[in-house]
This record gives structure tokens, C-alpha cells and sequence, in this order.
């Protein structure tokens, strides 16, 4: 990271949109405190990308700091004196990830940022775009895992006539998800609910489409997750699915070795593949590969 030829390139940007995107521009400014460095560190992997967008992109990042703010229920100041979460030790426990991490203010918010210009957040959602063609009228889906409510979002947007339904374990991920929803004015074709992916409470062969994005490797057994997701889809409905590999953090439960791991354990479900896309990304502290896949239930 060469922060002096960010700051000023940045600094260059910041002048021309101060008017147009307060927002955004107050945003990335303070970014560059010490707080914020830390604070966003999942920020600071994309500024390369960042520093580098066309004019019309801050409109976009404009937007999606808008809805941060609203849906974190948090002004611009209280996201920068944001308390972090305690540090996660090397323990990989789920309940230890789950009170540190998940239940914290912090959370949705830094996942949501992902959806500034982190590639493999915006990888996610176009490979879900790419594949909605599949999903009627009237179709009904599950978003298992959904974070920030930003792919929920997404897919109802698309469709006037769909409705989704949806789990996450975090109050947090619920309560943020919910008013991003009440934002784009999609909520009312939604529920989304507290659950765990493990053991859901949805009955059999509910759902057209089910979507767990960056969610079963949360899990010490994704098996037992991805069983779940095809027990509450109909039989000839679709399942989207994203799953890094070779991605060690803290809250990875289960660690994934290579995209034929991936694929092994579709096929060990009975999931028939229709499309599964690869994609290396690098990291600060080295690349890693997200395996996407679009399967559907025989
Ligand atoms: C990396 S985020 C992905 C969020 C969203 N799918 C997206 O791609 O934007 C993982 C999400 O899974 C949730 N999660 C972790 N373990 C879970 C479990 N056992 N059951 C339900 N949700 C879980 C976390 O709270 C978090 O919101």
C-alpha cells in the first residue's frame, strides 16, 4: 500500500465530487485517519480498484455508503468511532466467531462495504444476475447466510413479482438486512428471520430458487448445510452457490483445498451442475480462488 499516491489521487477525486457525493467523499476522506485503516480493512484490499473508477462509479459508491448508513442506523461519525470486535483468536469455534464477530454492530457494516468495488463480492452478485433468467414468475426464494441483505436486495429488485425468504444467525445481519430491504422498498415481498443454516425451518421442497453465497464454508460441516439447502428446494429448483478455497480466516470453519473439492461434494449431494465458474483473486496476503455454481435438484 503507498498511501501518499493514494491520498493524492484521492484527494484530486474528493475535489471534483465534494458537491455532487458528500457522502462518499466524506467517507473515503476519512478513511485515511488511522481508525478507519483499521476499522475498513477490508476496504483497504480494494482501493486499488477503487482509485481507479470511471466518474460514473461514485455515483454508485455514493449510494451504497447511503445505504450503509441507513440500514447500520449510523451517521458517518459513529461508523468511524465504530467499536471493533475483540480480536478472534486462531480457535475457529463457532459460538466464539458468532458473539465476537457476527453479533457485532461492526459486521454487516464491513460486509456490506465489500459491495463498494471488493471483486469478489461484485463476482457474486453479477454471477447471480447471470443466472436469474432461469427463475418464472412469481418464483420464491431462500437467501441462506445473508449478511447484509445485499443480494436479497438484488434479487428482488430484479423481479416485482418475487418473493424471498431467508436465515442468518446474526441479530445484527437481521436488523440490517431488514432496513436495507424497507430502503429499496422491497420488503414487503420479504422475511427474512434468524436461523441457522444447519438446521432450517423451512419445510421440504419450498423454494423455486435457493442461494447460499459465502456461507457453507461458515460452517465446520458445509455438508450438512448444502443437505439443508436441497432438502427446501423443490425438486427441478435452482441452487447458487459461492465457496472460496484455500481462504484460511477465522471465521472459515471449513477450509476448502481446491475447486474440485467443491465440485466433489455437489456431486456426492446428487446436485446436477449446470455452470460452475473459477476465479483467482489476489489478496494482501496472497491470492486465493472463489468457485461459483449454479446446480439444480433432480
Ligand atoms: C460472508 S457473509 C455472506 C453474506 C451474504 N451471503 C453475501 O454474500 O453478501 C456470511 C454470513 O453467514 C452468516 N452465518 C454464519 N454461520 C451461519 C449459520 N450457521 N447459519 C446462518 N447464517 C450463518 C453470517 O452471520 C454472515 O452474515
Amino acid at each position: 500500500m503507498y498511501y501518499p499516491e493514494f491520498e493524492s489521487a484521492f484527494e484530486a477525486q474528493f475535489q471534483k465530487h465534494t458537491a455532487s457525493y458528500p457522502h462518499a467523499v466524506e467517507y473515503h476522506r476519512a478513511r485515511f485517519n488511522q481508525t478507519i485503516q483499521y476499522l475498513l480493512s477490508s476496504i483497504l484490499e480494494q482501493t486499488d480498484t477503487l482509485i481507479q473508477q470511471s466518474e460514473t462509479k461514485w455515483a454508485h459508491t455514493e449510494e451504497i455508503v447511503g445505504d450503509i448508513l441507513y440500514s447500520g442506523e449510523i451517521t458517518v461519525e459513529q461508523l468511524f468511532a465504530l467499536e471493533l470486535p475483540t480480536q478472534l483468536t486462531a480457535d475457529r469455534d463457532f459460538e466464539t466467531v458468532k458473539t465476537k464477530l457476527y453479533e457485532t454492530k461492526y459486521y454487516p457494516i464491513s460486509e456490506h462495504l465489500n459491495y463498494i468495488s471488493f471483486p469478489p463480492a461484485l463476482e457474486r452478485k453479477a454471477f447471480i444476475g447471470k443466472h436469474l433468467n432461469c427463475f418464472k414468475e412469481k418464483s420464491h426464494f431462500c437467501d441462506l447466510g445473508f449478511g447484509p441483505g445485499v443480494l436479497t436486495a438484488f434479487i428482488l429488485q430484479q423481479d416485482s413479482s418475487w418473493q424471498t425468504k431467508g436465515v442468518d444467525i446474526s441479530q445484527y445481519c437481521l436488523q440490517h438486512a431488514q432496513r436495507l430491504l424497507r430502503k429499496k422498498e422491497v420488503s414487503e415481498r420479504s422475511a427474512l428471520s434468524i436461523g441457522d443454516i444447519r438446521s432450517l425451518h423451512y419445510p421440504d421442497d419450498t423454494f423455486d430458487g435457493v442461494i447460499a453465497v459465502e456461507v457453507l464454508e461458515h460452517i465446520p460441516d458445509p455438508e450438512t448445510g448444502l443437505l439443508e439447502a436441497m432438502r427446501v428446494l423443490k425438486p427441478g429448483g435452482y441452487l447458487i452457490t459461492a465457496l472460496p478455497v484455500q481462504l484460511p480466516l477465522l471465521m472459515h470453519l471449513y477450509d476448502f483445498d481446491s475447486p474440485d473439492e467443491v465440485l466433489a461434494l455437489y456431486e456426492k449431494v446428487g446436485l446436477k451442475i449446470i455452470d460452475f465458474e473459477t476465479k483467482k483473486f489476489q489478496r494482501q496476503s496472497g491470492s486465493f480462488i472463489d468457485t461459483f455454481a449454479l446446480s439444480v435438484k433432480p
